[in-house]
């Protein structure tokens, strides 16, 4: 009985001096470095107006607003207007140019408070007159907010989808992108389709990119009705073809900006764009 019980332990004790239990080999993979880089194509083009990095936080994002870059958001946050700069902005650099008050060749008051101008009370920014880098809304103001509602609620109506690809951006983003298509296009191209950080309609929160962001939006259905009715609600056409010498920028079918009912019927009834409309510049200084 004695033999026959030890005679497994007497087993196991031979295999494990032969070394048969064997040692299982763990494998473990090289690891992982990234190789790649990232680039940004050269192909970037007015057509396709990108944002790298659009605005708002609040509501979903989705996209780019343009095929390249842009990202898009949905409806911006509705925030009260120009706050003072957002805690994470960078200082200014740029002197804040003094109040002044004086007169377009239409005779209109151009009025700059706070290096913000007014064209008979109405913001312009453009490549004339800037924002200061602090002029932060935070997201499309809200009556912009809420003539777009109206605006989408009747292009839907009437059978046509709308989606902003881009409402509000701040300084910094505009830098960041407007550099980008510097790096990519040269500042002269760049400066046909790209607004200069300061400079951007996006930056007051009054200003919508919509939908595909593509010179092809003109020709569409839908960029026709909104071409035809958006100054019902409020909004006027930009950037419109033909008017690059007065806007200082190339043709934005996409790009609305609200200014309110009765300033946008009375630019779209006259057939100017906001410049010729009230005799002023659009052209940097440098
Ligand atoms: N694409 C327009 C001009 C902007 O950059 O604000
Ligand atoms: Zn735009």
């Amino acid at each position: 009985m004695k033999l026959f019980r030890l005679l497994p332990l007497t087993l196991a004790a031979c295999l494990l001096l032969a070394g048969c239990g064997g040692k299982e080999e763990v494998s473990s993979p090289k690891p992982q470095v990234p190789t790649a880089t990232a680039t940004v194509t050269a192909t970037e083009t007015a057509t396709t107006t990108a944002t790298a990095a659009t605005t708002t936080t609040k509501k979903p994002t989705t996209t780019t607003e343009a095929p390249t870059t842009e990202v898009a958001t949905t409806k911006a946050p509705v925030t009260e207007v120009p706050t003072t700069k957002k805690p994470t902005a960078k200082p200014t650099t740029k002197a804040v140019a003094p109040d002044s008050v004086s007169t377009s060749s239409k005779g209109y008051e151009i009025k700059t408070v706070g290096g913000v101008t007014y064209v008979d009370g109405v913001l312009v920014a453009n490549k004339t007159y800037g924002l200061p880098a602090s002029y932060y809304t935070g997201g499309l103001t809200a009556d912009c907010d809420r003539a777009y509602d109206s605006l989408k609620a009747a292009a839907a109506k009437a059978g046509y989808s709308l989606y902003i690809s881009s409402g509000f951006r701040d300084y910094e983003t505009q830098e960041v992108i407007y550099n980008r298509y510097v790096a990519n296009d040269g500042k002269a191209n760049a400066d046909r389709y790209s607004a200069r950080p300061g400079h951007s309609e996006h930056q007051t929160g009054l200003a919508i990119d919509l939908n595909g962001v593509s010179d092809s939006f003109g020709d569409t259905p839908t960029g026709k009705w909104v071409a035809a009715h958006c100054h019902e609600y409020g909004f006027i056409l930009r950037y419109p073809k033909g008017k690059e010498a007065q806007t200082g920028y190339m043709y934005e079918p996409w790009h609305i900006r609200y200014v309110g009912k009765d300033v946008a019927k009375k630019i779209f009834d006259s057939g100017l764009c906001l410049e010729e409309y009230y005799g002023i510049t659009s052209e940097y200084q440098n």
